[in-house]
């Protein structure tokens, strides 16, 4: 079977055969990586190309993925199930995640997180972020491509820049500061601009005091968080199901 070259690009066609995984079809693409939702044995999978420009920047440092994502076991977090080496290709068989990223959802859907969602989002990534820091692994790029939501359910994906905690380099800070982007995001889903004037986040969107306080620690702007454990008690006595503005 030929490729179809698309935009100068090699994608693989539905029924494209690699290593007996038959493609269904394209599902995404980011950085480093072309997804394909791919079947065997009427199973879905998702096949992850990495691109060979990643490759070649990556060098060595693109094992990482693999090797991390073979040492951990989350529910949350897709399991490597198969890796694909050839000539021609390399990449991995992943557990097929159903739902949507918080991109799309954002992007696509225009969907307005309510403060209960961002809640049980929140409180669901800080639980993935608590398993990945015991065992002294950063992400390193914890944003909304690489977060998908199905109802209640919560994946975190794209394991292509985590590595190994070093107090140097990797630091578990990136994570918080990245969390805290990503819950500024989901409350921009409801900001209506009225202003042409942009303001910085902390003026322009409508928070509680106690809000902006610990998004600015999770960033880094003021008295930053040091570890996971903190955060996520703030988090539940701030925002859970007890707290005052719930009540
Ligand atoms: N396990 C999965 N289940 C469902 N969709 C996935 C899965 N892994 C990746 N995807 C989709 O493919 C896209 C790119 O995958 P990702 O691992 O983020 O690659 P990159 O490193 O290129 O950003 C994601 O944004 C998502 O839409
Ligand atoms: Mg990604």
């Amino acid at each position: 079977m030929v490729m179809i070259p698309i935009l100068k690009r090699k994608i693989y066609p539905p029924g494209f055969l690699i290593d007996g995984y038959k493609v269904i079809r394209l599902v995404g693409e980011g950085r480093f990586g072309i997804c394909y939702l791919v079947d065997l044995d009427n199973k879905p999978y998702i096949l992850k190309k990495i691109k060979p420009k990643a490759i070649k920047k990556a060098g060595n440092k693109i094992c990482f993925e693999e090797r991390i994502l073979s040492s951990i076991n989350h529910p949350s977090i897709p399991k490597i199930v198969d890796t694909i080496k050839n000539d021609n290709i390399y990449g991995y068989i992943l557990e097929y995640k159903t739902g949507k990223t918080i991109e799309e959802m954002l992007f696509g859907d225009n969907h307005i997180f309510t403060p209960t969602e961002i809640y049980n989002i929140g409180i669901k990534i800080i639980d993935i972020i608590k398993y990945l820091h015991e065992r002294n692994i950063v992400h390193r790029d914890i944003r909304v491509p690489n977060v998908i939501i199905d109802e209640d359910d919560v994946y975190l994906i794209d394991f292509g820049l985590a590595r190994s905690v070093d107090s140097e380099r990797y630091l578990h800070s990136v994570d918080f500061s990245h969390f805290g982007h990503l819950l500024i995001h989901l409350h921009y889903s409801s900001f209506i601009k009225n202003n042409i004037k942009s303001k910085p986040w902390y003026d322009e969107l409508e928070l509680a005091e106690k809000e902006i306080v610990f998004l600015k620690r999770l960033i880094g702007i003021q008295d930053r968080y040091e570890n996971i454990i903190d955060i996520e008690y703030d988090f539940y006595q701030l925002f859970g199901p007890n707290c005052e503005s719930r009540l």
